[in-house]
């Protein structure tokens, strides 16, 4: 056992203490506190620990609201008051980019004004009949009963699920804004789907295995005044309210375009707040029903010039021929392969939105675009509220 002072968090929101000189990280700790604490992981450069006692507790420490709170490694930051919780994204997001020596204005943010209760998607484990996320960095399932920072609905849904008798396998609840619900549900069992057990959840769609078992394998979602059709394996992203403030920021962003590229464009969102001041939008997905999706979104948008092309963005982006004066980036966590950050650089487009859910790989990326490209605006979006991760908006011109 060691008695220490949390120095600060780290950028998972877990405390940081020194033992022997050694970094060590106790979750559920915050600066300022004294802690008694286990190490339950050693390793050559770090400790991990965990809390046995507290000897002094910070004044910023709240009451976390969910029983999992610090046992399923969801919402971390749920003992931090809300605008604590911002305060130490902001930090974070300053720390990354200031490690990669990036210039930046000072960081905008948009907070989330429901910030329980916001996310469209669950992705629930089935264990042995139990259904619950798994414990933090383990496969030990923890059984819930509802997630609070899931939309109400969704948590009415699991009720549902368990009344399919699935044993084994995983399940991805979805809803829109309308309280539809979507189960995709991959698993080696026969379910038992009967509608008398949906109760007053209004399930639009059963996917099972890849296969619709039940109504359709879609849902719609109406956000910023725009029409979404989404299908099950298709990305969206999981906070409209905070999703809508994104879309109103890139329109805010384009001004009058030619050529407009949505890189890793999913079911066509960015393209279609594009469309509308662009000449032309080209986007690149990788998921086939993402684009087919986007083909109808278009559609549904009254958008006519937008021209979607499935495959890899390694492999597709070299093959296009066209200049660009805007481009749209909103990448998955790995952030740009190295073959498409070079093209960017020798583009000359005008400007670059990129958008990102993970801040690490943001840095690097703009470490080598900033030779070419001058930082405008830094916006923070809470999109993933009393969780230590956060969606962020950069604006780069052409230097
Ligand atoms: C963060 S999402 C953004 C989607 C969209 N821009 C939006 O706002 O809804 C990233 C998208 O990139 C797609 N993707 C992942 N790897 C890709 C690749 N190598 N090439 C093209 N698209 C890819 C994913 O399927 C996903 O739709």
């Amino acid at each position: 056992m060691y008695e220490v002072e949390i120095k600060r968090l780290d950028d998972q929101g877990r405390g940081i203490a020194f033992i022997d000189n050694k970094i060590t990280f106790i979750k559920n700790a915050l600066p300022e506190e004294r802690v008694v604490c286990k190490i339950t992981k050693r390793t050559k450069k770090y400790n991990v620990g965990e809390v046995i006692e507290y000897k002094t507790k910070s004044k910023k420490r709240i009451e976390a609201k969910c029983p999992y709170f610090s046992i399923c490694g969801g919402c971390t930051l749920e003992h931090l008051d809300y605008l604590d919780t911002i305060e130490f994204k902001k930090e974070k997001l300053k720390h990354i980019l200031e490690k990669e020596q990036i210039k930046y204005p000072k960081i905008q943010v948009v907070e989330n004004e429901n910030n329980y209760f916001y996310r469209n998607k669950l992705s629930l484990k089935v264990i042995k009949g139990a259904i619950g996320f798994y414990e933090e960095n383990s496969h030990t399932l923890i059984p819930i009963e509802k997630c609070l920072l899931a939309r109400p609905v969704l948590n009415d849904a699991i009720n549902v699920l368990k009344t399919f008798k699935v044993t084994n396998g995983e399940a991805i609840l979805r809803s829109n804004t309308n309280d539809e619900v979507l189960i995709a549900i991959n698993t080696k069992d026969s379910l038992v789907v009967k509608d008398e057990n949906f109760a007053n959840v209004k399930i639009v769609g059963i996917v099972l295995n890849d296969k619709c078992i039940y109504g359709q394998p879609y849902l719609y979602e109406r956000i910023h005044h725009l029409l979404f059709k989404i299908s099950y394996d298709a990305f969206f992203q999981v906070n409209p309210f905070i999703a809508s403030h994104l879309f109103e920021e890139v329109e805010k962003n384009i001004v009058s375009t030619n050529t407009v590229l949505d890189l890793y464009s999913g079911v066509g969102v960015l393209g279609i707040v594009a469309s509308k001041k662009a000449k032309k939008v080209i986007s690149i997905e990788i998921i086939k029903n993402a684009v087919l999706d986007s083909l109808e979104n278009s559609k549904l948008n009254k958008c006519s010039n937008i021209y979607p092309v499935l495959g890899d963005a390694k492999t597709v982006l070299p093959k296009i021929k066209e200049d660009f004066d805007t481009i749209l980036i909103d990448p998955p966590r790995k952030g740009l392969d190295k073959n498409s950050l070079q093209l960017l650089l020798q583009s000359k487009a005008q400007k670059i939105l990129y958008i990102s859910c993970d801040p690490f790989t943001l840095a690097r990326d703009l470490k080598e675009l900033q030779s070419v490209y001058k930082i405008k605006k830094v916006t923070l979006f809470d999109m993933f509220s009393y969780t230590y991760h956060l969606e962020s908006m950069v604006v780069l011109e052409l230097r």
